[in-house]
């Protein structure tokens, strides 16, 4: 009996490594861990029909891995992660998750919606000033999500989908949110987001992954060169909330209207840079039309030669280069992660809005659907 129970937990133990080391096209299911109360938590292993594969699970919406191939066809994991559930505790700072319900942060963890103001968890204290940030103390990383596997047209991916209820982390409304992964056969992810509300709510789901094109836990960020189709961003005070500003980048070390490496300006003498202990802002994207989707980013490491290209029918995204990473993160394969090891592109609204007039609205109303796209675009050069 001893013995069977054995080989049986040695073959579980190999369930994960053999849906990993397939490569057809397709989607794998497996048991990735437990909830305290027992639920069970799945990885969805996902390969296109290049060999592409991406791991995603129903805890936090999180991508947990996603291999994708250097100029050489040498495929590496490029997000940051945890090989094991246990690495996901309710302080890792949002690694390969969805935030929400509302993503970025709020100032004084406050707003006024229809004539009602709203509290929420200040839990972020960014050079000392509490804020709300990423939906709160339990926001939508922390959750587990409904999840399954989806194929269409020869393309696979997981749709994962989550209801907040009226009042969860201070918000108004019963919001149901479905988020749809694709990894499509041009080696792009492909993010889908749909909302509906039974009462008015801010709403702001972006995907909190942090990229390291040389691999996850291979050194920093600092060498990549990144390209931002925006030629505003919003400075903030310093509680990292915006002051309403829309500014020219001209002449700052924020203009990446060309390429530039992370590191060449990253440090330079601004007062923005200080504040946000390096890049950790939003963006305003150059768009012809509100909601169209088009390029907002490029990023490009030279020595491996991988580069993604970010599209999006959001107006903005926060380019944050990982500052609060402190190295003392152990992720997958037992790498650390360092300071500046990773750098997530949020594809987003603007932070603070629901206190912002002059931003664009954040506000789903009931009968209105919410919708956005991100694409991913993964390439060599
Ligand atoms: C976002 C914020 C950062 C930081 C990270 C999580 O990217 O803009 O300031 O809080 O989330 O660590």
């Amino acid at each position: 009996m001893k013995r069977l129970s054995l080989l049986l937990s040695a073959f579980l133990a190999l369930v994960p490594m053999l849906s990993a080391s397939s490569s057809k096209p397709g989607v794998t299911v497996s048991e990735f861990g437990r909830m305290p109360d027992q639920r069970v938590v799945q990885l969805y292993t996902v390969t296109n029909a290049n060999g592409l594969k991406m791991d995603v699970t129903n805890y936090g919406a999180i991508i947990v891995r996603l291999y994708v191939p250097d100029r050489d066809g040498k495929l590496d994991d490029i997000v940051l992660g945890f090989d094991e559930f246990s690495g996901y505790t309710p302080d890792s700072p949002y690694l390969g998750a969805v935030v929400g319900r509302y993503g970025n942060r709020i100032a004084d963890g406050k707003f006024t919606l229809d004539g009602k103001t709203y509290t929420l968890a200040k839990n972020n204290t960014p050079n000392g000033v509490p804020v709300h940030l990423h939906g709160g103390e339990v926001g939508f990383d922390k959750v587990l999500w409904n999840a399954e596997p989806v194929s269409k047209d020869g393309i696979h991916g997981v749709k994962l989908s989550y209801t907040a209820k009226d009042g969860e982390e201070g918000y108004p409304g019963n919001v149901t949110v479905t988020v749809h992964y694709w990894l499509t056969n041009e080696n792009e992810l492909k993010i889908t987001y749909a909302a509906t509300t039974d009462k008015a709510t801010p709403l702001n789901v972006t995907q909190h992954t942090y990229f390291n094109l040389s691999g996850a836990g291979v050194g920093t960020i600092l060498d990549h060169e990144v390209t931002l189709d925006a030629s505003h961003f919003t400075p903030t005070d310093k509680g990292l909330i915006p002051t309403g500003e829309i500014a020219p980048v001209e002449g700052t070390p924020f203009d990446f209207r060309k390429p530039h490496k992370i590191g060449a300006r990253i440090d330079a003498d601004h007062e923005q840079l200080k504040l946000g202990g390096g890049y950790d802002h939003n963006w305003v994207l150059d768009k012809k039309k509100p909601g169209e989707l088009s390029r907002a980013a490029v990023v490009y490491e030279a020595k491996t030669g991988r580069q993604i290209e970010v599209f999006t029918t959001e107006p903005g995204i926060q380019f944050y280069a990982g500052n609060f990473l402190d190295g003392t993160i152990k992720g997958k394969q037992g790498r650390t992660y360092l300071y500046r090891g990773g750098l997530c592109l949020e594809t987003q609204h603007f932070p603070d809005s629901p206190n912002q007039p002059n931003f664009p609205s954040t506000i789903l109303r009931p009968g209105k659907t919410y919708e956005s796209t991100t694409i991913y675009r993964f390439s060599t050069r």
